[in-house]
C-alpha cells in the first residue's frame, strides 16, 4: 500500500504509523484522515499485529488540522460535508494505539493524541488547543476529551486562552501517561506496544473497551459491563493458560483464543 502522508511499517507484532508531512508540521488534512483510517484497517485486520504506535516527527506530532485546507470553507461547506466527523472513526479502532508525542501536539494534533489509548510524551512535547486564536473552537473532540482527561478548569484554561502546556504540566494534569527523554520516545512506545501485543488479544481488547466505557456510562452500569466482560474471559483458553502458567511458575504461551 502506498501512502502519501504516512509511513506505515511493522516492528514485530506492533504496527507503527508515522505522520509524514514535514513541510506542514504534520497538519492533518483530508488525505491524512483517509490514509490513517486505511492503515488502522490494515492493522486491525492483521492477526500478527497486537497493538499500534502513532507518532510524528521530532518537531511536531501534528500542529493541528490543516488551516490552509479549512480557510476558504464556509458554513454550508463544513456543515454539508460534516467536516471533522470522519475523525470519530479514528477513535473507534479496537486494537490499542499508543501516541508517541514529540514537539507540537496542537489543535487537531492534541485531539488525535487523545483518540489514542496511551500518550507517551517526549520532554519536548507541547500540547494545546489554539483554535480560539483562529476564531473557532476545537472540532475533533478537544472540548470533550480534554475535559474528561484533565477536568473542567484546566480544559477551560487551555481552550479559552489557546496557550500551550509542556510535557511536565500535561503529565501532572493527567493528559500524558509517561514523559521520557527525547531519545527514548519511540523505543518506550514500541516496548509498551510490544508488551501489550504479547498479551492475550481478547483480554486486551476487552480491557480497552471496559476503560472506555467508564467515560460513557454510570458507575453501576460500568461495573456491570466490566464484570460481564471479566466473566466472558473465563471462556478463553488463554485464561486457563495464564492462570495455570502462574501456578506452574512459567511464562504463559497465549494463543489469542
Ligand atoms: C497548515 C500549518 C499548520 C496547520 C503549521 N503549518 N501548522 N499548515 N495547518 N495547522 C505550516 C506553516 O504554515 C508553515 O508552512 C510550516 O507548517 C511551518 O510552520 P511555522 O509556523 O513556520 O513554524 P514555527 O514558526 O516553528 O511555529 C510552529 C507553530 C505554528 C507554533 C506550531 O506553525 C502554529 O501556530 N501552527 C498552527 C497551530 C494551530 O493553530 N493549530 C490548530 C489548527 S485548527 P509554510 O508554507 O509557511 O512554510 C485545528 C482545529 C481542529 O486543529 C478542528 C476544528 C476547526
Amino acid at each position: 500500500m502506498a501512502y502519501e502522508t504516512l509511513i506505515v511499517e511493522t516492528r514485530g507484532a506492533v504496527g507503527l504509523i508515522t505522520l509524514n508531512r514535514p513541510q506542514a508540521l504534520n497538519a492533518l488534512n483530508s488525505t491524512v484522515l483517509k490514509e490513517l483510517l486505511q492503515a488502522y484497517e490494515v492493522f486491525q485486520a492483521d492477526d500478527a499485529v497486537g497493538a499500534m504506535v502513532l507518532t510524528g516527527s521530532e518537531r511536531a506530532f501534528a500542529a493541528g488540522a490543516d488551516i490552509k485546507e479549512m480557510q476558504p470553507l464556509d458554513y454550508v461547506d463544513v456543515y454539508g460535508r460534516d467536516l471533522m466527523s470522519g475523525w470519530d472513526d479514528v477513535a473507534k479502532v479496537r486494537k490499542p494505539v499508543i501516541a508517541a508525542v514529540s514537539g507540537f501536539a496542537l489543535g487537531g494534533g492534541c485531539e488525535l493524541a487523545m483518540m489514542c489509548d496511551i500518550i507517551i510524551a517526549s520532554e519536548t512535547a507541547k500540547f494545546g488547543q489554539p483554535e480560539i486564536t483562529l476564531g473557532v473552537i476545537p472540532g475533533m473532540g478537544g472540548s470533550q476529551r480534554l475535559t474528561r482527561a484533565v477536568g473542567r478548569y484546566k480544559a477551560m484554561d487551555l481552550i479559552l486562552t489557546g496557550r500551550m502546556m509542556d510535557a511536565a504540566e500535561a503529565e501532572r494534569a493527567g493528559l500524558v501517561s509517561r514523559v521520557v527523554a527525547p531519545e527514548r520516545l519511540l523505543d518506550e512506545a514500541l516496548e509498551a506496544a510490544a508488551k501489550i501485543a504479547s498479551l492475550s488479544r481478547p483480554s486486551v481488547l476487552m480491557a480497552k473497551e471496559a476503560v472506555n466505557r467508564a467515560l460513557e456510562t454510570t458507575l453501576e452500569e460500568g461495573l456491570r459491563f466490566e464484570r460481564r466482560l471479566f466473566h466472558s474471559l473465563f471462556s478463553t483458553e488463554d485464561q486457563k493458560e495464564g492462570m495455570t502458567a502462574f501456578i506452574e511458575k512459567r511464562k504463559p504461551a497465549f494463543k489469542n483464543r
